[in-house]
């Protein structure tokens, strides 16, 4: 699926809203926010209870953490992209099904493909499986991994989904402490030129 920018991709899930699960109408859609030239593009799991009535993504509870840690760190609104592996908000706020996360799939990847970010930061595991299999987001987080997905290269950061550190304080600690990477991994990115030196760099500075 291509789109030429954001608004005709939002324009065109709005308009084929009846072919998705869970969607009984357009409004019921929550779409990714921020600059199409976003650096980094973060990705969620499904909307909640507060983004499905605010329509947008990331702004109850663990919505208000996670931007809390981003703007914390430094980082500002038009280097951010925020999205959802699903846009809809699934009952109850349980786990996405796998129909569901096919279903939105081409949107997801469209908006990846859109806006090329530097880095994809996946909050928990649903986002992170769609570019990293057979791992667990506690062994993984924090660290940064350089995968081909699509013919290209992305730079995967895998993080704690925020809902995970609001439960758990050793959780929070470490999602806190690997959201004050994010800067060094993004001159990292920058400067890498090859493997070796992402090995090296990756172990020290990152880990
Ligand atoms: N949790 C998510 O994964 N996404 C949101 O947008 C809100 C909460």
């Amino acid at each position: 699926m291509y789109f030429t920018d954001l608004n005709s991709l939002k324009a065109d899930l709005e308009k084929n809203y009846r072919h998705f699960p869970l969607v009984e109408k357009a409004s019921d859609l929550i779409h990714g926010e921020g600059h199409e030239t976003a650096e980094i593009m973060l990705i969620g799991e499904a909307p909640g209870f507060h983004e499905s009535v605010q329509r947008r993504p990331f702004v109850g509870r663990s919505g208000q953490l996670l931007r809390k840690v981003l703007a914390e760190n430094g980082l500002l609104e038009e280097q951010l992209y925020i999205s959802n592996i699903i846009k809809v908000r699934p009952p109850d706020n349980r786990d996405p099904l796998p129909q569901e996360i096919l279903a939105f799939k081409p949107y997801l990847d469209a908006e990846i493909q859109l806006i090329k970010p530097k880095l994809i930061i996946t909050l928990g595991r649903f986002s992170m499986a769609k570019f990293l299999s057979k791992v667990k987001v506690s062994a993984v987080h924090g660290r940064l991994h350089k995968i081909k997905w699509q013919e290209q290269l992305l730079y995967i950061l895998p993080m704690y989904h925020p809902a995970a550190a609001l439960r758990a304080t050793k959780l929070k600690q470490a999602f806190i402490h690997d959201f004050a990477k994010i800067k060094k991994v993004l001159d990292f990115i920058e400067t890498a030129s090859d493997e070796q030196k992402f090995t090296s760099v990756v172990k020290e500075a990152l880990l």
